[in-house]
């Protein structure tokens, strides 16, 4: 009765699988803070794409980690830097021949160069250290052309710049780009939540994100960073994380005339894991019971690392 009588059911293509390929690496590394989780080597992020496949997930999303980090993220950008050659090999794994009836999940990539800096900021410094935003909007342009001409379906600038989404279209048509989709963070604060993130991309950041992110204090300035990017025309819109931020996620669901995604982030992931394997919640119903949520508080399209495990599921 209650399956029957349900107001929301989760479904493979609502969700998305975050993956991180590693530069150099000859075996997938685990990630202590985010048990079954790992860092990719170039070849196993081609068979977890394939995996994303095989269960019907909706997509995939890529982060790349250099081997030589630098004060301008030069491989973020760069044709052969790793997530240029990660999204070039998903793309060709993606582009195999389909079970009939089987759909493609999209490929989507991390626009931001938090992962490529050795200051570990997610923009390009000035000469006293603070984010430099309009010298760091030209790096998205130019990264989120090398990521679609390498194949990406979906550019996701991550790194809260203002007028990111208008600079990346503007970039994306001038390089007749014109099918290339973009996914807005529009309203992405600054959380205690992205801690094991950062051993995830090897990150240096030393400090905070506090002067491009968003105070978890307020709603309405989240609703006002989604309205600014959908009038710079973004395809989604994003809120993030997820679970502390359900009535931010609600309320750019009700207003927002394309659809929204919200990102179920590392520490969400980390709390249900290290609970559950203390045996102090029951890990199971309770990743379903977060996700679930989500997307009852209107998100369409949810980024989870558990996404595979819930295509297995509910399949
Ligand atoms: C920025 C980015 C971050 C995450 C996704 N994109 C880190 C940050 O903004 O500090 C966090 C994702 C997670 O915690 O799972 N490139």
């Amino acid at each position: 009765m209650r399956r029957l009588v349900a107001e929301t059911r989760l479904h493979p293509a609502d969700l998305v699988l975050p993956l991180f390929v590693k530069e150099g690496l000859t075996e997938p590394a685990p990630l202590a803070s985010m048990p079954g989780q790992v860092q990719h080597t170039e070849e196993s992020l081609v068979e977890a794409v394939r995996a994303a496949r095989d269960a019907g997930l909706g997509g995939v999303m890529l982060f790349g980690i250099p081997q030589v980090k630098d004060a301008s993220g030069s491989q973020a950008d760069a044709a052969d830097g790793i997530l240029q050659r990660a999204l070039r090999a998903a793309r060709a794994a993606l582009d195999e021949g389909l079970a009939p009836g089987a759909a493609t999940p999209v490929l989507m990539a991390d626009t931001c160069l938090d992962e490529f800096t050795d200051h570990g900021h997610c923009g390009v410094l000035t000469s006293i250290g603070a984010v430099d935003n309009d010298a760091t909007l030209a790096r998205y342009a130019s990264m989120a052309v090398a990521q679609a001409k390498a194949g990406a379906d979906v550019i996701s600038p991550s790194g809260m710049m203002d007028g990111q989404v208008a600079m990346i279209r503007d970039a994306l048509d001038d390089a007749d780009l014109l099918d290339t989709s973009i996914l807005a963070y529009s309203a992405k604060y600054a959380s205690a939540y992205y801690g094991p993130f950062r051993e995830a991309v090897d990150s240096e950041l030393k400090g905070d994100r506090k002067t491009y992110q968003m105070d978890f204090a307020n709603a309405r300035e989240g609703l006002r960073e989604a309205d600014l990017d959908l009038a710079e025309g973004a395809d989604i819109v994003m809120v993030k994380p997820a679970g502390s931020y359900l009535d931010v996620l609600r309320a750019v669901a009700d207003r927002s005339d394309v659809p929204v995604a919200a990102y179920q982030v590392s520490g969400e992931y980390a709390m249900i894991e290290a609970a559950g394997a203390n045996g102090w919640i029951d890990r199971d119903r309770a990743v379903l019971e977060s996700v679930t949520s989500i997307k009852r508080a209107g998100a369409d399209v949810i980024l989870t690392y558990w996404a595979l495990e819930i295509a297995g599921w509910i399949k």
